[in-house]
């Protein structure tokens, strides 16, 4: 596996692998690689000829008082998972290869999508998502890009801006990889002590039941939502941002009564660690 810092070696390499006609694959990282992570980079292997990873702590989408400086970063372990799960490439730049200018070009997805969930707390986070992606989208000439749907509302983001753009990649949506307890694998997780990684697990637990009450037929939207509430709630390490749900996919507002399938997400804080989780509802 090549590992590269240079905007020039990539695109060379990029370069190479069109002209011999070769389909890229795309996984677009924030490093402290775990099995989330790794089931991205598998996925992209089966199905491209050439698997690019980059691994960049991404300035823009952190808020002034998030956790920029204290993201964990460990490229030499990040090698290594990249490379045993099928890599090719393992782009890694600086901040000021990404951004060579104060003065920038930022791509912004407006309206509904990005000012609810995560947008409400994190105002300025999907603007930087984007752009990034936008960056790494045209430095690779990526055919397919790889996103969990951990991050459901980043999934539904980067849709739009693939479609608004026309941008000439397909978006693949991968299952949110956990624990064996439960808990959603997460580069955060480290942050947590013991007593709060132990209540964290409310928030799979709770939706989870939640699922099971849709299952076993409740539509009603508040009730579903209470069932998440009371439960994180009854959790008293537990500070909850917001327990929502929206239509799945495009997260439109939902009726009282749910007819389709819905998202059912949540943040919640655990000490200074804000975790977020998610499951996608499905009517068959
Ligand atoms: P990061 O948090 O490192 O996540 C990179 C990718 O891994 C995202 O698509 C995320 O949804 C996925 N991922 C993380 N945990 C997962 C899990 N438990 N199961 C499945 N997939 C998981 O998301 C970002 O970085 C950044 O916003 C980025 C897109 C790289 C832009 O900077």
């Amino acid at each position: 596996m090549i590992i590269c810092h240079e905007i020039g070696e990539l695109k060379d390499f990029v370069r190479r692998c069109k002209k011999e006609g070769k389909s890229i694959g795309l996984v677009t990282t924030m490093g402290a690689l775990h099995e989330g992570h790794a089931s991205l980079i598998r996925a992209a292997r089966k199905e491209n000829d050439i698997v690019i990873t980059t691994v960049f702590v991404n300035p823009t989408q952190f808020g002034p008082n998030e956790d920029y400086d204290a993201y964990p970063r460990r490229l030499e372990k990040d090698s290594a998972l990249a490379e045993a799960c099928g890599a090719d490439l393992l782009f890694a730049p600086a901040p000021s290869a990404m951004y060579p200018h104060e003065e920038m070009t930022w791509v912004e997805v407006t309206g509904h999508v990005t000012m609810i969930l995560c947008g409400r707390t994190r105002p300025i986070h999907f603007r930087g998502v984007a752009t990034v992606c936008a960056k790494f989208f045209n430095l690779t000439e990526c055919d397919r890009a790889y996103y969990g749907l951990k991050d459901a509302q980043q999934t539904q983001v980067l849709q739009r801006m693939v479609k608004d753009l026309f941008m000439n990649v397909e978006l693949r949506l991968m299952p949110i990889v956990r624990e064996e307890d439960g808990l959603a694998k997460s580069s955060r997780n480290v942050y947590l002590s013991q007593e709060e990684r132990k209540a964290a697990l409310v928030l799979s637990r709770s939706l989870a039941h939640a699922k099971e009450a849709f299952q076993k037929g409740e539509r009603n939207k508040d009730a579903l939502l209470t069932i998440v509430k009371n439960e994180i709630e009854e959790e008293p390490m537990s500070d909850i941002n917001y327990v929502e749900m929206y239509e799945m996919p495009g997260l439109a507002e939902l009726p009282e009564t749910i007819e389709g399938n819905a998202l059912l997400a949540v943040a919640v804080r655990f000490g200074k660690t804000r975790l977020i989780d998610n499951v996608i509802l499905e009517a068959e």
